[in-house]
């Protein structure tokens, strides 16, 4: 069994995050989001996998390499334009060869892996295996419509009205007929070949499809609040670890990580959260639910439920509280006319503030 995994794609929802970098190298718990679901793919008993890639497709490379640090060979494809799901099977023809696949969109993040559903797609012979959830707003999601028997009648992408709420989770496992539907589809209203229509055409042409409800957390880090929640997911889990410096005028409370080289004094760190390397934070706040990067400074400053990028500075602010703070981005107290704001910030960016 290979593996295919997107990392292309166009990202508007977290612009302007995604102007500059690849979403899937957004870090949850300062680790790429893609690292979770490589990590899943090898724990599953994978080891040959595609990535397609997109515009970002130096930066993909450069943060997973040829996989070996993930235990897997990895061959890089590349995208012209990202034209859909199906296009990176239809792609992806040469790699997959004649081989069952699992097809894992680089963006999602599973608790529970997908070690489950690999060995239950083996288990039992079918064309294509997907996987099922809950969710309060189907219309932002692939839905699928199942008969009195669990069967798979009918699926959807974002439905204006859908007809259950059940989200199409981004992990599929596939036979090689598959190659055959992506080939006979064509591009929805929004111009992409839809995975759903080739599953679609799979079930209309009497080939088995099944699919599986997932119990345990699964998310879309397309969305600022997804990525958070899956941030706060893995700082559920974090074991405390401090390698860097904490003063003894600190108060520490509750499960942190303090990378080595990272620097804390005078302030207050209530956990779960994970300061990076080379990271300074002086007479500050850092709240429950928060991954700071490496080479970032906090001065004076309070945050919590949040993620900050490397080498980016929060300074004379507070309170911050579910937000995204990319790389390289100063946060400061305005020094002139009181009751300012006083803003550089970048396309498609989005500002809330208290007053
Ligand atoms: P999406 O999140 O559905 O699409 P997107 O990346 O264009 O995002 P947005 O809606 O915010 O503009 O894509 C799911 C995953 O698949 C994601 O990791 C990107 C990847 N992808 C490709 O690699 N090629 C494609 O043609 C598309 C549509 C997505």
């Amino acid at each position: 069994m290979k593996a295919l995994v997107l990392a292309g794609g166009r990202g508007t929802r977290l612009r302007p995050l995604t102007h500059t970098s690849a979403k899937q190298l957004v870090p949850v718990a300062n680790k790429p989001v893609l690292y979770y679901g490589l990590e899943a793919i090898r724990d599953a008993g994978i080891t040959h996998a595609g990535i397609i890639t997109g515009d970002t497709g130096a930066e993909v490379r450069r943060a997973v390499g040829d996989g070996s640090r993930f235990g897997l060979e990895v061959t890089y494809i590349p995208q012209e334009a990202p034209l859909g799901l199906a296009h990176c099977v239809l792609i992806a023809r040469e790699f997959l060869g004649e081989d069952p696949f699992v097809m894992y969109l680089g963006d999602n993040f599973l608790v529970d892996g997908i070690a489950g559903l690999v060995e239950s797609f083996g288990r039992h012979a079918c064309d294509a295996r997907i996987l099922l959830t809950k969710v309060a707003e189907p219309r932002f999601y692939g839905v699928a419509e199942l008969g009195q028997a669990g069967e798979i009648l009918r699926l959807e992408e974002k439905p204006e009205h859908p007809r259950s709420d059940l989200a199409i989770v981004g992990v599929y496992t596939f036979s090689p007929s598959i190659h055959r539907a992506v080939r006979e589809i064509r591009p929805s209203a929004r111009g992409e070949l839809e995975i759903t229509d080739a599953i679609q055409w799979l079930i209309d042409n009497g080939y088995s499809v099944r699919s599986h409800l997932v119990s345990g957390y699964w998310r879309d880090t397309g969305r600022l609040r997804d990525i958070l929640e899956c941030n706060r997911i893995v700082l559920e889990r974090v074991e405390t670890r401090v390698a860097g410096t904490v003063d003894h005028l600190t108060e520490v409370s509750g499960r942190v990580v303090v990378e080595a080289g990272a620097v804390v004094e005078n302030s207050v760190l209530r956990g779960p959260l994970v300061i990076g390397a080379d990271t300074k934070i002086v007479s500050s706040y850092v709240g429950p639910f928060t991954s700071i990067g490496s080479g970032c400074a906090l001065r004076n400053a309070e945050i919590e439920y949040s993620i900050v990028l490397d080498g980016s500075s929060v300074e004379g602010v507070s309170r911050i509280a579910h937000s995204l703070i990319g790389r390289n981005v100063e946060v400061s107290r305005a020094t002139g006319v009181s009751n300012t704001h006083e803003l550089m910030v970048g396309d498609h960016s989005r500002i809330q503030v208290s007053t």
